[in-house]
């Protein structure tokens, strides 16, 4: 096969050094910075993740404080942005919006020197944070044909998010703090996963010399994926067919395990957690505990039912004990999302909004990189050999 190492889908292949995210997929470790992600998930919040993911290091007081400030100032779109939303239409997936609204950002913000100076690589940084909450609810709002909210400063980042997707003007919105909480835990959790398929992509654009929100507007396509991101959305489309159909949740594992029937149990599966995904523990008991808070008669409480349900008959399955295959973290995220009110095909948006302080990290390390170069893969050509044109009236 000579010169190349044949390695479809990269398994075996490392593209960069990182100094971001260490993942160990056998114990099921994830540290940000070196920080486990179970002690971030208890004690942080999301813009010190952001901070530590993008800086290397916790803020003290002061440096969150200015960091908070600092994003806080970017949260608004450009006004003529408005116009770009009206451009799409109603029913457009709000995941579709988003990559055309970030990717359209790189007309706004322009300066094909500035990649390589460190304080304009943060202050894109800095306006991505801050913009996307506001990106991913007016697409919702545009949606839903109802007016665009303008962030409100005075709110902290989840808060803000929440106000800009539910407020209404003829009504005083004030946030539910659970759903404040749960949702700072899943951004946190989401926040950054080495070299996925997304941060990846976002590499691989920006290796160029690319504009970076154009750069992370293919970082949003790629998560759009069900095998990625999209398998949020996905799990719950699976959970509601499971209990339509009388709970027959052996159906769906036997589904799952025949080759010839091109169905995955989604959320179930990782590359590189092999023995459990740890995102996956903390998201099943916070949603355990939202449930408990929302009282015995919530209406999601059938679902995580029978997602619990579907979790120990495959953990039981010499199918899936073979293969390694154990929940991850997107197969209970959904139930919190939504018992907090947000819609089905909102559920990938957050998971970006989440992501791009990870995307942005990379790039930024990247760039810095002295090893940096633009990323090419070779292939291993397997077409046809040399042959003479033929004249089209001779085919
Ligand atoms: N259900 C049934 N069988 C599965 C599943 C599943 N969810 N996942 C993997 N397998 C089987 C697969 O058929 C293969 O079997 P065999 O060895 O007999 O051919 C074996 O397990 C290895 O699978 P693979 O596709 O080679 O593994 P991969 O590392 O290429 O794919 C994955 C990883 C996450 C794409 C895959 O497990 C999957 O499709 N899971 C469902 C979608 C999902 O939940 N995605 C979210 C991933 S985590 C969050 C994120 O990345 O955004």
């Amino acid at each position: 096969l000579g010169y190349f190492t044949y390695d479809p889908g990269f398994v075996a292949t490392a593209s960069c050094h990182s100094a971001i995210t260490y993942l160990d997929g056998d114990k099921g470790v994830l540290e940000y910075r070196g920080y486990p992600i179970e002690q971030l998930a208890e004690k942080s919040s999301f813009l010190e993740v952001c901070y530590l993911l993008f800086h290397g290091e916790l803020p003290n007081e002061k440096e969150l404080t200015d960091f908070d400030q600092i994003i806080t100032t970017h949260t608004m779109l450009n006004e003529q942005m408005k116009r770009f939303y009206s451009g799409f239409r109603r029913d457009a997936h709000p995941m579709a919006t988003m990559v055309g609204v970030v990717g359209a950002l790189s007309a706004f913000y322009h300066h094909d020197e500035d990649i390589h100076d460190p304080k304009h690589r943060m202050i894109t940084a800095h306006r991505l944070i801050a913009k996307m909450p506001t990106i991913a609810a007016w697409s919702y709002r545009y949606a839903n044909g109802q007016p665009m909210v303008y962030p409100k400063n005075s709110l902290d980042y989840s808060s803000n998010f929440l106000y800009m997707m539910f407020s209404m003007p003829t009504e005083e919105y004030t946030p539910d703090p659970l759903f404040v909480k749960a949702l700072e835990l899943l951004l946190i959790l989401h926040a950054d996963h080495e070299q996925n398929a997304s941060t990846s992509t976002v590499r691989l654009a920006g290796s160029s010399g690319a504009n970076p929100f154009a750069a992370l507007s293919a970082g949003i396509a790629s998560l759009w994926g069900p095998a990625h991101g999209g398998a949020n959305e996905a799990v719950i489309r699976m959970l509601q067919d499971i209990v339509d159909s009388d709970n027959d949740v052996a159906h769906y594992v036997a589904r799952a395990k025949d080759k010839d029937d091109r169905f995955r149990l989604m959320g179930f599966g990782h590359r590189v957690y092999k023995n459990f995904d740890p995102r996956a523990v903390i998201i099943r008991k916070t949603c355990l505990e939202l449930l408990e808070q929302l009282g015995p008669d919530n209406q999601y409480q059938e679902l995580f039912d029978t997602a619990k349900e579907l979790e120990e008959i495959a953990l039981a399955d010499e199918y899936f004990v073979k293969r390694n295959l154990y929940p991850n973290v997107d197969f209970y995220s959904g139930i919190i999302l939504l018992a907090m009110g947000i819609p089905l095909n909102m559920f990938t948006v957050i998971f970006a909004m989440a992501r791009t302080v990870g995307w942005i990290s990379h790039w930024n390390e990247m760039i810095a990189d002295d090893d940096f170069r633009i990323g090419r893969p070779r292939q291993l050509y397997l077409g046809s050999e040399p042959r003479d044109y033929v004249e089209i009236e001779n085919r």
